[in-house]
């Protein structure tokens, strides 16, 4: 076997959210072939970064009344710290608010403006002039020219599908100020991408990708590519064009540049070198993958390709598409927030689940993927508990007790180790073709026999006639290097159970190469539970938690108010302690300003005093309410109330919302806003 030299990549999270189970997909299905690779004794380099531009970035700062330095710095670490929590096994995460991503998305650009691959022309756009910005269409809202369905974005109508220019809507306004958005000339920069048409229509269908996706790029192929524009105005969190003062790159064009600067960060901690990965003419040797999701192949297999090749840059070998994870067969959101959190599930559950679950499903197509609770709980506790740490549990004990802790020096069942064996080159190449749940059925099929070697066998019928027979003897060292097997094959998928079984049989990190050898007169551990059982009480509390979050979203954005649920009869919050309690900061508010939101049904805009700071200005938040139903906002005014005043302010259609008043009642006219008893004063803290 050569040992491959392979640079992987997952495309890079926006630095403006937590990773969520979408992403840990694909961060979990490059893992395993990542963690296949290394097994296979290869050379492969996994990098990642943060995706730190674009205009929704230098919002949410501006929200949180933080830079957006701040924000993505505090956003690196806990994307970090979640895939960590994953053993996601980067060798870097960087990200593309980096100098070497600077350097390099200048470089690629100056070199493209150099051979003619860039053109400036002015287009017209919708202009926020309260905020002094252009806006993109998912910043643009008004009411469908074709069906006249409100609240519709700038591009397209969810009610009747129809997709139109942002010009066209009516009554437009802008979700960051709600101000009417007036069109405006600005000079654009384009990419000229149909200057590549015949050679991506060759590199496509080339081997380079699925074939599903090869298809549907040669949609676009065969009829007429557009000019990409890549430039924005100011102000735009991200690098500024060189030599056009206030026009920046567009996100998409720096973000792929990103895995480019991760590896050259490496680079410059690691004896890598750079241009034997990235040169035209010197990486010949080595080999370059990305794996993303179906929704960026276009940015991937089109614009990417195109801006490598004509600068001088290798292409990718291949880029692996994936579909999308859905949750109990709903599509997961990130407006509707129907997702689970990479923090919320390890709060509950043990990341190996989800890798084992994961692995056992994804295969090598742009299928969707459902993760379904009840599926997920029955395929944990039958597969890995149920067969895989169940061979162990059975026999380590003998082991210890009759034998302290040796292995015989022969096999009784030689055969089915030899059998364990031959199923390596079969594996290896479903790992390779990323078939992993092939993969994964053809071991737990192994494993089916080990565990009928045992019933068959009877170790403990055997220790009870003769504890220290031979035969029972031969019998635990099958099983032990029965399982030794099969945890290597297991290895990419769930690599803390394989550690700790390394631990139990005292061995260094087992490898694909040590399928071959056979352990024998050796001293083993005493073995512990490998892995635990997986509850369906703790995927209910998981579910619980990400319920309330998504539906107190929904309150302030005015769309539950009047639920259409019954009524609950009983009390049936979760417990919590008094510590959580504690974290919320509850303050007495007096409503200082109150008014309606043009184009909301349910919502008052309210505008609350904190009371004076130590340098005597008064503390305000805006906060919008889906009180609108209950009270005229004139007779708000004065009124003192309580409101949560740490929960992170949320940006919503109508501009910022930093708060949440508290208010009782099962809606519509029934709903009373809490008051403190008089000698309340605004800012004091409850407690
Ligand atoms: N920042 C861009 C990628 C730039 S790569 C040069 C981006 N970020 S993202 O955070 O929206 O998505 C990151 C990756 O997660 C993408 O490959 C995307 O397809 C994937 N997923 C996001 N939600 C997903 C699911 N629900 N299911 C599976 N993957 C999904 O796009
Ligand atoms: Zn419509």
């Amino acid at each position: 076997m050569t040992n491959r030299k392979i640079l992987v990549t997952s495309a890079l999270p926006y630095a403006n959210g937590d990773i969520h189970l979408g992403h840990l997909m694909e961060a979990i299905q490059t893992d395993i072939w990542v963690r296949f690779q290394r097994l296979r004794d290869h050379d492969c380099v996994y990098v990642c970064a943060d995706d730190a531009h674009g205009t929704a970035i230098m919002l949410s700062a501006e929200a949180r009344q933080i830079s957006a330095e701040t924000l993505i710095d505090e956003t690196q670490k806990r994307h970090k710290a979640d895939y960590d929590g994953f053993s996601i096994s980067f060798d870097n995460f960087h990200s593309t608010h980096s100098d070497e991503n600077k350097l390099l998305s200048e470089k690629i650009y100056i070199a493209l403006e150099k051979k003619g691959h860039i053109i400036k022309r002015d287009i017209k756009q919708l202009f926020d002039s309260e905020k002094n910005l252009f806006l993109a269409d998912r910043y643009v809202v008004g009411t469908c020219p074709k069906c006249h369905a409100e609240n519709q974005y700038g591009d397209n109508c969810e009610v009747c599908g129809s997709t139109y220019d942002p010009a066209d809507l009516i009554n437009a306004r802008s979700t960051i100020s709600g101000a009417e958005p007036k069109l405006k000339n600005s000079e654009h920069f384009f990419f000229d991408l149909p200057q590549f048409k015949s050679m991506l229509q060759q590199w496509t269908r080339s081997g380079t990708l699925q074939e599903a996706v090869a298809n549907k790029l040669s949609e676009w192929l065969d009829h007429d590519l557009k000019q990409w524009d890549i430039s924005r105005d100011a102000p735009y969190f991200g690098f500024e064009i060189p030599n056009a003062p206030d026009k920046y790159f567009y996100v998409w064009l720096d973000a792929p540049i990103g895995y480019m600067a991760s590896f050259k960060n490496f680079c410059s901690k690691q004896e890598y070198q750079f241009d034997e990965y990235w040169d035209q003419e010197k990486s010949g040797g080595t080999e370059l993958y990305h794996f993303i999701g179906k929704d960026i192949v276009n940015f991937h297999t089109l614009f990417w390709p195109a801006m490598l090749h004509s600068t001088g840059y290798r292409m990718p070998t291949a880029v692996f598409a994936h579909g999308f994870l859905t949750v109990d067969g709903t599509k997961m959101s990130k407006s509707r927030g129907t997702f689970v959190k990479a923090r919320d599930y390890l709060e509950h559950l043990d990341p190996e689940y989800l890798r084992y679950y994961l692995g056992a499903k994804l295969s090598s197509g742009i299928d969707d993927l459902d993760l379904n609770f009840e599926d997920f709980v029955f395929r944990v506790n039958s597969d890995l508990v149920g067969k895989i740490a169940n061979i162990a549990s059975r026999c380590a004990g003998f082991v210890t007790k009759n034998f302290d802790g040796f292995l015989s020096g022969q096999l009784d069942n030689p055969a089915l180790i030899s059998e364990l064996q031959s199923a390596s080159h079969e594996i290896a190449d479903f790992y390779e073709q990323r078939e992993f749940n092939k993969a994964i059925r053809r071991i737990m099929s192994l494993a089916d026999k080990v565990n009928q070697y045992i019933n068959d066998k009877q170790p403990w019928v055997l220790a009870k006639n003769d504890p220290k027979s031979q035969n029972l003897h031969n019998v635990l060292t099958t099983s032990v290097n029965a399982f030794r097997i099969l945890i290597i094959y297991l290895k990419p998928v769930v690599p803390v159970l394989a550690e700790k079984v390394e631990t139990f049989l005292s061995v260094r990190p087992l490898s694909w190469n040590d399928i071959d050898d056979v352990l024998l007169n050796k001293k083993i551990n005493i073995f512990k539970p490998l892995i635990l059982r997986m509850e369906m009480k703790s995927i209910e509390t998981l579910i619980l938690q990400t319920k309330t979050s998504e539906d107190v979203m929904k309150d302030t954005i005015g769309d539950s108010i009047t639920s259409n649920e019954e009524p609950k009869n009983k009390l049936e919050a979760e417990e919590i302690d008094l510590k959580h309690f504690q974290k919320m900061d509850l303050r007495v508010a007096e409503i200082i300003d109150a008014k309606h939101v043009s184009g909301a049904d349910k919502l008052l805009e309210l505008k609350l005093s904190l009371g004076i700071d130590e340098h005597g200005e008064v503390l305000t938040r805006t906060v919008f309410s889906g009180i609108k139903s209950a009270y005229q906002p004139e007779t708000l005014i004065g009124r003192l109330t309580v409101i949560i005043a740490n929960l992170k302010p949320r940006k919503m259609k109508f501009g910022v919302s930093e708060g949440m008043v508290l208010a009782a009642g099962p809606g519509d006219k029934e709903i009373w806003l809490l008051q403190p008893d008089s000698g309340a004063k605004a800012g004091m803290r409850i407690t």
